[in-house]
């Protein structure tokens, strides 16, 4: 782990004092039903087998360059010596404070200018729109990937974890049962193989669920694991046990490997968590994850608003258990003297952006 950490500011005005999620719910309903029967002839086949899909293709290699650059771009406009050309430079001190060594959610991240181009992009949208089956979506505001490899000014270890609260096992306790209730996914820009970072998911994971969290099951003791008080309400680390588990139930622990453009979505209820760069590849992500707007309530809908208008990123979660990212990042125990609360470039307000955000309603 490196140097850096992170610690709550104070809630804003608008929100109850000391809160810092908001829409809080743990559905014990299914919010949406799939037929077991139906066959798609897409993608969506081998996502509900297996809760994990790669699609192929879903922008251009030259989109995803831009992308890559921009990101790369960004990590520059710090002024923190940073150079992607020279791997002297690939430390914390180069670098604006992330996680686990290239997740970046604060700085205003989630609203620069190329999250928003890529959570608009007409290709993405329409994979969450197949998947839901409908186009009235809204966006979580997550953060972007930039990992250097071999960086040495770090410590690493796998964090096998899944984004959906245990308490959310929906209606039926049936392990066929869909308790599916969120849905992410990144936007991968560059190539990435064996020995780069890059997702690892447990394949199959998402459909034992229901039967894993049948009993009570604490979550792993990680040197990674946000502290109480952050209220990381959608997050639960597997053990070395739990991980046997699965693989005893016939899942797979596989590294998902990606040519640029490339898309992966996953079922929340999926353990996963990212490999540790050791090849020369620098690692380039979007994460992007969308949900009916119809699942939101009107508290979940006010902190999306608040937080779009601030600039202030959320979880995974696009409709409830919104919680604001308004942390300050904190190097060696000072607030970094680079925070900012603005993206270096704003996106270009447009009201189909504000509804994907949640702020404006689609009728
Ligand atoms: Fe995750």
């Amino acid at each position: 782990m490196s140097t850096t950490t992170t610690t709550t500011t104070q809630a804003p005005k608008a929100f109850k004092e000391g809160k810092a999620t908001f829409g809080e719910r743990f559905e014990t309903k299914d919010l949406i039903t799939f037929d077991e029967n139906t066959v798609y002839n897409d993608w969506r086949d081998e996502f509900h087998k297996n809760g994990c899909v790669v699609i192929k293709n879903v922008i251009s290699k030259e989109r995803a360059q831009y992308y890559a650059d921009k990101q790369i771009q960004w990590l520059k406009n710090f002024e923190l010596g940073f150079d992607e050309k020279d791997p002297s430079t690939w430390t914390a001190d180069h670098l604006p404070v992330s996680f686990k060594g290239g997740m970046y959610f604060l700085y205003g991240s989630a609203h620069e200018k190329i999250s928003w181009e890529a959570r608009m992009e007409p290709a993405v949208r329409d994979i969450f729109t197949k998947l839901w089956g409908t186009n009235e979506l809204i966006t979580s505001f997550d953060g972007m990937n930039i990992s250097m490899p071999k960086r040495t000014d770090i410590q690493w270890s796998p964090w096998p974890h899944c984004d959906q609260n245990p308490r959310r096992k929906g209606a039926n306790i049936d392990p066929s049962s869909s308790s599916m209730q969120a849905v992410q996914g990144l936007l991968n820009y560059s190539p990435n193989g064996e020995n780069d970072g890059g997702l690892m998911l447990m394949k199959g994971s998402a459909r034992l669920f229901n039967e894993f969290f049948a009993e009570k099951r604490d979550s792993a003791d990680h040197e990674d694991a946000p502290p109480p008080e952050i209220e990381f309400m959608d997050l639960f680390l597997f053990s070395k046990k739990d991980v046997k588990w699965f693989e005893d139930r016939g899942c797979e622990l596989v590294k998902i490997n990606m040519e640029p453009g490339d898309f992966v979505l996953w079922d929340s209820r999926t353990m996963h968590y990212a490999k540790f760069p050791e090849g020369d590849q620098i690692r380039n992500v979007q994460y992007i994850c969308m949900t009916p707007r119809q699942f939101a309530d009107d508290e979940a809908l006010a902190a999306k608003k608040w937080c779009f208008e601030n600039y202030v990123g959320t979880t995974h979660w696009p409709h409830c258990n919104v919680r604001a990212t308004a942390e300050k990042p904190m190097r060696n125990g000072e607030v970094c003297p680079k925070y900012r609360t603005e993206p270096f470039e704003k996106p270009e307000v447009t009201d189909d952006m504000l509804r994907l955000a949640g702020v404006l309603p689609y009728q």
